[in-house]
């Protein structure tokens, strides 16, 4: 229990912590909630900021059984602040906050598990354990133009994976998901990830202790491990279920951003709508998704189904909090793989059934173009 002086001074410290400028806590709880619920709250967020170390060694707390193969010690790594990532920008780069998804395609056509990578390629293994994998990533520009005569240059990625995985295998580049305001996006048929694979947000959790930090638990209890190793991991449950839990409630009431301060376009609005942006990004639901997946064409196909999704098929991503995420970085990387710089490339990469919005955004003129830029940038 705390006493009535250490909160007095606590509250103290945090008003002279404001006063100094510094930005606000982007883990802040939620207002209102009871104790019991603010507690599972920050053992959440404990969670969640952990460094999780391997089995077997020693440290100051008990977030132990990393690897034998992973992504990142933790969930934050790859989640800074809990916003989105963005992949290397050149070969040279290594790849902090987005991974490589993988299969093998089959004589059928069907796309089943990599016979060395398994679903996940891990770029990063634990002291004593094989590398699985080194990765590297190249861009390469494509130039088109918009109707009235204004150029544009588009990039897509050249993945190199060593070793190599063969002819038929297929890889799908993901930049980290913003994990704010995901509460409100439960309880749709479709669930969690970019293409929407994962049922609910424990199993998403749950999913990315294993895949991202090979951490085993009762919903995944395989360890990641090279698959010609026999023993690996420390058992079938290193996480335990009551900290899933908490965790998962942790990133249920973790707050969306707030819509961005500038007052929305108007002009920018009316092309919204008449592009046909909103049928997808719906702007009376509470992030901007309708949640379904969309045939998004073939300069987005990734080549590798999952779960209900086609390979040419996305889940819509939410708008609310672009806007936040474009003041900081007007070139921010969008889309699944963080191709696009800003969100006119993310307009034009728009195929499949949305085809006639990237056509209809390509004739506009410079103007109406710009508007639409700014309606998004108020998101
Ligand atoms: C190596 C980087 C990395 C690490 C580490 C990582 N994530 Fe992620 N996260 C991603 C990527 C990439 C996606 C998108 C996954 C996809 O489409 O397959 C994602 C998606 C998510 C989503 C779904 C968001 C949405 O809009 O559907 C949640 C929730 C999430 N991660 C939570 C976590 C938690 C909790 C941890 C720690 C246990 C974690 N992540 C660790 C990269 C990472
Ligand atoms: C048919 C449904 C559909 C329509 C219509 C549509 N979008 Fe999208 N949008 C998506 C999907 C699905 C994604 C995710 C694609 C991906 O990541 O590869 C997306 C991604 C985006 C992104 C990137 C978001 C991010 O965080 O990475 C922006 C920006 C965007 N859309 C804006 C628009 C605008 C503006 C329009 C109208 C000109 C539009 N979209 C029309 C489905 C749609």
């Amino acid at each position: 229990m705390l006493s009535r002086l250490a909160i007095f001074a606590l509250s103290f410290l945090a008003s002279t912590v404001s006063a100094a400028g510094l930005p606000p806590d982007p883990f802040a709880p939620p207002t209102g909630l009871s104790q019991d619920r603010l507690a599972q709250y920050e053992r959440g967020r404990l969670i969640f900021s952990a460094h999780w170390r391997p089995s077997g060694t020693t440290g100051p707390d008990d977030f132990e059984g990393l690897g034998p193969l992973y992504n990142r010690i933790s969930c934050a790594s790859c989640h800074n602040a809990g916003g989105r990532g963005r992949a290397p920008d050149d070969p040279s780069r290594p790849f902090l906050t987005a991974l490589i998804r993988i299969g093998m395609r089959e004589a059928d056509g069907t796309v089943g598990p990599h016979p060395h990578f398994g679903t996940q390629v891990q770029d990063r293994a634990v002291p004593g354990a094989a590398l699985e994998s080194r990765i590297s990533l190249a861009w390469e520009e494509t130039t088109g133009s918009f109707a009235d005569g204004e150029e544009y240059s588009l990039r897509h990625p050249v993945l190199t994976i060593r070793p190599d995985p063969g002819p038929n295998a297929v890889a799908s580049i993901r930049v980290a998901q913003p994990v704010r305001g995901l509460g409100a996006l439960e309880g749709h048929e479709v669930g969690f990830g970019w293409k929407g694979a994962q049922p609910d947000l424990r199993h998403q959790n749950a999913a990315a202790m294993s895949g991202d930090m090979g951490l085993t638990s009762t919903l995944f209890p395989e360890p990641a491990c090279p698959l010609e190793e026999q023993t690996c991991g420390g058992g079938p449950d290193e996480v335990g279920d009551s900290r899933l839990d908490d965790l998962t409630h942790f990133i249920r009431l973790l707050p969306a951003l707030p819509p961005h301060a500038t007052p929305n376009d108007q002009e920018g609005e009316k092309q919204f709508k008449a592009l046909g942006c909103a049928a997808c990004h719906d702007p009376s639901r509470p992030a901007m998704t309708d949640m379904q997946l969309h045939d998004m064409g073939a300069g987005l196909d990734d080549g590798l189904p999952e779960g209900d999704a086609e390979s040419f098929e996305w889940r819509t991503q939410p708008l609310r909090g672009l806007g936040t995420i474009l003041s900081r970085n007007p070139k921010a990387p969008l889309l699944h793989d963080g191709r696009a710089r800003g969100p006119a490339e993310a307009i034009l990469w728009h195929g499949g059934t949305a085809q006639a919005s990237a056509d209809g955004f390509k004739r506009l003129p410079a103007s109406a173009r710009n508007a639409l830029i700014r309606y998004l940038e108020g998101l």
